[in-house]
């Protein structure tokens, strides 16, 4: 199997480590270069990076020196893990120099003609691809992005009951793990004991991510999925895992064994990242949990549980996944895997 050369950008923060993680030993991609701040550069790994995962700095990655971020790097995929502060510049200097940039910065997720990314549901967002390279003028590059953390983890069943009875509306909490903003992210005197009702443009996202996922591709462009996403985000005391509560009402009737059925029945795809059930739907009444289910596929599944009719809606469910696997760096190389796999890459 042909090996392709990696770069991540941000390859020092939460997300950097995640993606240096999951692509030990993997078959088709080999780690080639790696950059951050100035505060990084010019360090090997080893120096430059507060390695925050379980085990030590693998060694293929320890001696690599950082380079800032600016092209050209050492590779021909970048995945992009930085901080959406720097992300939309550098991101698209990146593609302006030809190179295929797999982004988890929320940058460009909005911008009409980047696909935004999850591969068991919209695959076929990869049309626009070609339409961005011709307006921005990329020639081989172009941009892809994976969703906010948080999104992932509801879009998913969200898509399982809109293609079979349509979505009326959805309200949405979410209570969202530390890790979710970065290291050293939030103090701890503020999360230890402690609940926090707000994280900064999180709501927005949370509520417009969905209907773009859930959009159809013609005619060179996305018609958003018609229905409205009402959002309340939380920073909670956990270190991985964000969970979803969430409400829908749908637009046809269906039974409470239709809806466990759409969920179940959601294809996985065959990708080496891809999980062999993509969405896991429990009857255990205290499940999911973060702590005993964000492992779930390796961090790629969806889980699902407390799927019941609701008072006010037509139904409810709790969704967990992992934000910086599913949510981040697990999502952005499956997005690599299927370019590859419909030769795009
Ligand atoms: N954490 C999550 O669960 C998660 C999930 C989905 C998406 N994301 C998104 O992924 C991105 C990274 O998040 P993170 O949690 O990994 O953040 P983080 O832990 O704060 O890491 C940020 C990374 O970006 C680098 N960086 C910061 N400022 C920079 C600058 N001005 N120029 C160049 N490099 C700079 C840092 O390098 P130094 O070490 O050299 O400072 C570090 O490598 C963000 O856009 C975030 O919204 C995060």
């Amino acid at each position: 199997m042909k090996k392709y050369r990696v770069g991540i950008l941000g390859a020092t923060g939460t997300v950097g480590q995640r993606f240096i993680q999951l692509l030990q030993g993997h078959p088709q991609f080999e780690i080639s270069a790696l950059a951050a701040s100035d505060r990084s550069a010019g360090k090997t790994y080893a120096e430059a990076c507060a390695w925050k995962l379980t085990g030590v700095i693998p060694e293929n990655v320890r001696d690599i020196e950082v380079t800032p971020i600016e092209p050209p790097i050492d590779c021909d995929i970048v995945f992009s893990s930085l901080p959406s502060s720097v992300a939309r510049e550098t991101e698209e200097a990146f593609a302006r120099a030809g190179f295929p940039v797999i982004s988890n910065s929320s940058s460009y997720r909005m911008d009409a003609d980047v696909p935004l990314l999850i591969p068991e549901i919209n695959a076929d967002h990869l049309g626009l691809i070609d339409i961005q390279r011709q307006k921005r003028g990329f020639g081989k590059g172009f941009i892809v992005t994976n969703p906010n953390c948080a999104v992932v983890s509801f879009a998913p069943p969200l898509a399982a009951l809109h293609r079979k009875f349509g979505i009326e509306s959805v309200v949405v909490t979410t209570m969202q793990a530390i890790s979710g903003a970065g290291y050293p992210g939030v103090s701890s005197m503020d999360i230890t004991d402690n609940v926090l009702p707000y994280i900064a443009g999180e709501e927005p996202k949370v509520e417009i991510e969905a209907q773009k996922i859930l959009g159809t591709f013609s005619d060179g462009s996305i018609q958003k999925a018609d229905f409205d996403v009402s959002a309340q985000c939380f920073r909670v005391h956990v270190l991985d895992g964000h969970t979803a509560s969430v409400r829908v009402d749908l637009r046809e009737t269906a039974t409470l064994e239709d809806v466990v059925a759409a969920m179940k029945t959601f294809p996985s795809l065959k990708l080496h990242s891809s999980p062999e059930v993509f969405i896991d739907v429990t009857e255990e009444p205290s499940r999911p949990q973060p702590r005993l289910d964000r492992d779930n596929g390796n961090g790629m599944t969806i889980s699902v549980g407390r799927v019941f009719p609701d008072n006010v809606f037509d139904y409810r469910f709790v969704a967990l996944s992992h934000n910086t696997v599913r949510g981040a760096a697990g999502s952005a190389i499956l997005n690599a895997e299927l370019l590859i796999d419909r030769g795009v890459i």
